[in-house]
């Protein structure tokens, strides 16, 4: 059966019934019915075929509508209404005394206008995740209309209500990390701090938010934002010793991402962070069959976690919500790792040579966050080498060519402790306790091959000279250098993935 809204005709006629029904009453009765009837109306399709009687066939005979009597007790007033078994009531109360009757309708000014809206364009908060932070301390991540932010003051309150009957406020605050990048949605973390563990007896309870649409106080929404089972707060996950030492959060992966690099930078980077790591994908449409097959075999080693946040796509946020991405991974894993690594699937962390990341984590320790220089590399210069067998080849194996301009501002990526940082951005974090280090390029770098992502012909595109080894050479007015710091470490990693994972296949549409 279509499951369609009934033709305006019915619904008009039950309004007129309605409207026939209480035309003695005062307005309040007339309002309240108005009140029902639009509850009627939003009935979902099954109810409103129910309501249709204009199609026999779609309603069973047995249903009947009525509209019982207005009751009056105690100056309460209450109108019900029932659909087949269903009832509906609307209850106006403690009226203590009845409205003055408007003037009719046709002396209101001519001149003033009324503002009619439809529909509603952005929420006033989205959430995605809400973590416990430590003993008396939670993040709710989430989006919120961008101009209500940008325009207005909303604000947030944070409650805790406890299963054994108690409840306990705390101040919150909230942080904007995409500031002026976000689109309809901006990102919010807000933070929920108590003076002490709202939960010590370990009974379990909820986090409440209200979310309130600007400065007045009574105009608020109100969601539970996490709940804690009785018995489950356990004060040893909040401090170190955590479960790994790195911790990777992959922003959102969109577009036709090619297999054959996915498969290649999860290898390396398995080996690089080596066993105490872990690494957390968001699959915003980017995850296609064949990229799903390169993953499982690490994500069933454990190596792995693949989320699934194409319901993201709902939000228009800035390029499929990476910055909400990386915020909701911060904190849903704030106490998993000593140092959490925020980069791209197109790029390689590398340690020059004399560096181990033991050594280059332990130097780096007083520091809450690190940012990395970037050694950018072609995506599609080759060497004119015919001994070299390209197609077979792996991405970083053959792409060698750096572009080397000198003092010009370049992205960097980073890496922190987590548990110090608030909220994080794309780049870096603003939101953190304690120092930040960014000169780091002699101990700690990233090559990147720019869009070499989703590309899924053959890298090699362009081909320089032998010559090209031992010089500068300038492709599209850019100088180029040779740099085969990557190639040195392939054979390395194709043998730690066969030991891993076992032999490989990768199924690419070609
Ligand atoms: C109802 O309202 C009337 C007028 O305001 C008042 O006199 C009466 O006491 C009220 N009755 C009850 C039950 O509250
Ligand atoms: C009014 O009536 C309602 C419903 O019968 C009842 O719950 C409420 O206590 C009454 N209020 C007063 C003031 O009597
Ligand atoms: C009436 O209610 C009962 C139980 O709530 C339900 O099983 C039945 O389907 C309902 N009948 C109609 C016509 O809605
Ligand atoms: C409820 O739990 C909170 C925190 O766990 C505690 O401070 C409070 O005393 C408890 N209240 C009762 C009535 O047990
Ligand atoms: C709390 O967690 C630690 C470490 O994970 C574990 O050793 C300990 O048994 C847990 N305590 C309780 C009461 O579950
Ligand atoms: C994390 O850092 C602490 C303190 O530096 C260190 O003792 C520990 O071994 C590191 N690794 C893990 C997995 O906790
Ligand atoms: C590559 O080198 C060979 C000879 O070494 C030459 O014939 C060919 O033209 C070169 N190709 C390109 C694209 O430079
Ligand atoms: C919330 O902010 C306080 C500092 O104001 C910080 O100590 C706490 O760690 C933060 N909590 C989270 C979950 O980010
Ligand atoms: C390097 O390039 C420059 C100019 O492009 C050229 O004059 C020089 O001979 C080249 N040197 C080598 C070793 O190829
Ligand atoms: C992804 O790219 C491949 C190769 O260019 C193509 O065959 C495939 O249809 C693309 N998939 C989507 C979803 O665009």
């Amino acid at each position: 059966m279509r499951k369609e809204a009934p033709p305006p005709s019915a619904s008009t006629a039950t309004a007129n019934k309605l409207y026939i029904f209480f035309e003695t009453k005062p307005l309040v009765a007339t309002l309240l019915a108005l009140t029902l009837v639009f509850l009627i109306w939003n009935l979902p399709p099954y109810y409103q075929n129910l309501l249709s009687t204009t199609r026999p066939c779609s309603a069973p005979t047995t249903t009947t509508t009525t509209i019982t009597t207005v009751t009056s007790l105690n100056n309460s007033t209450v109108i019900t209404a029932s659909v087949g078994n269903v009832s509906y009531s609307v209850a106006e109360q403690k009226l203590s005394k009845p409205p003055e009757p408007k003037p009719p309708a046709v002396v209101v000014d001519p001149n003033k206008r009324v503002f009619r809206s439809y529909g509603n364009v952005a929420a006033l908060f989205v959430q995605m995740g809400a973590y416990r932070g430590g003993p008396r301390t939670f993040a709710v991540v989430g989006l919120a209309s961008k101009p209500i932010h940008v325009f207005g003051r909303p604000w947030y309150k944070c409650e805790w209500i406890s299963n054994n009957g108690s409840s306990t406020r705390a101040k919150a605050y909230k942080m904007l990390p995409d500031w002026g990048y976000g689109r309809v949605y901006t990102v919010v973390v807000v933070n929920c701090t108590f003076a002490e563990n709202p939960n010590s007896d370990n009974t379990g309870g909820k986090l409440m938010i209200n979310a309130y649409y600007g400065e007045n106080p009574r105009k608020f929404e109100k969601f539970t934002a996490l709940e804690e089972a009785p018995g489950v707060y356990n004060e040893s996950k909040y401090q170190p010793p955590y479960q790994y030492e790195c911790l990777y959060c992959g922003s959102s992966l969109y577009g036709n991402l090619s297999a054959s690099r996915m498969r290649e930078w999860m290898a390396y980077h398995a080996w690089f962070f080596g066993p105490s790591s872990h690494f957390v994908f968001h699959d915003a449409g980017g995850v296609s069959p064949e990229v799903r097959a390169v993953l499982e075999p690490w994500i069933r080693a454990g190596r792995a976690t693949l989320q699934d946040i194409r319901a993201q796509a709902e939000f228009d946020g800035y390029y499929y919500n990476q910055f909400l991405v990386v915020n909701d991974c911060l904190h849903r894993y704030r106490h998993a790792a000593n140092w959490t690594f925020f980069f791209d699937v197109d790029e390689y962390i590398y340690l020059p040579p004399g560096n181990t990341l033991e050594s280059v984590l332990h130097e780096f320790s007083d520091y809450t966050q690190f940012t990395i220089e970037q050694n950018p590399m072609s995506s599609m210069l080759c060497l004119n080498d015919s001994t070299q067998n390209y197609p077979r080849q792996w991405g970083f194996e053959k792409l060698l060519f750096k572009e080397s301009r000198k003092g010009i501002r370049r992205d960097r990526k980073y890496a922190i402790q987590a548990s110090k940082a608030y909220a994080t951005g794309v780049h870096m974090s603003e939101n953190v306790i304690g120092k930040t280090l960014h000169k780091t390029e002699t101990k700690i770098r990233y090559y990147h091959y720019h869009s070499s992502i989703t590309v899924h012909e053959e890298l090699c595109r362009e081909f320089l000279p032998e010559s090209a080894k031992n010089n500068v050479t300038w492709y599209k007015k850019l100088p180029y250098v040779y740099d085969d710091n990557m190639k040195k470490l392939v054979n390395t990693i194709k043998e730690f993935e066969r030991q891993t994972i076992g032999d490989v296949h990768v199924y690419e549409h070609s």
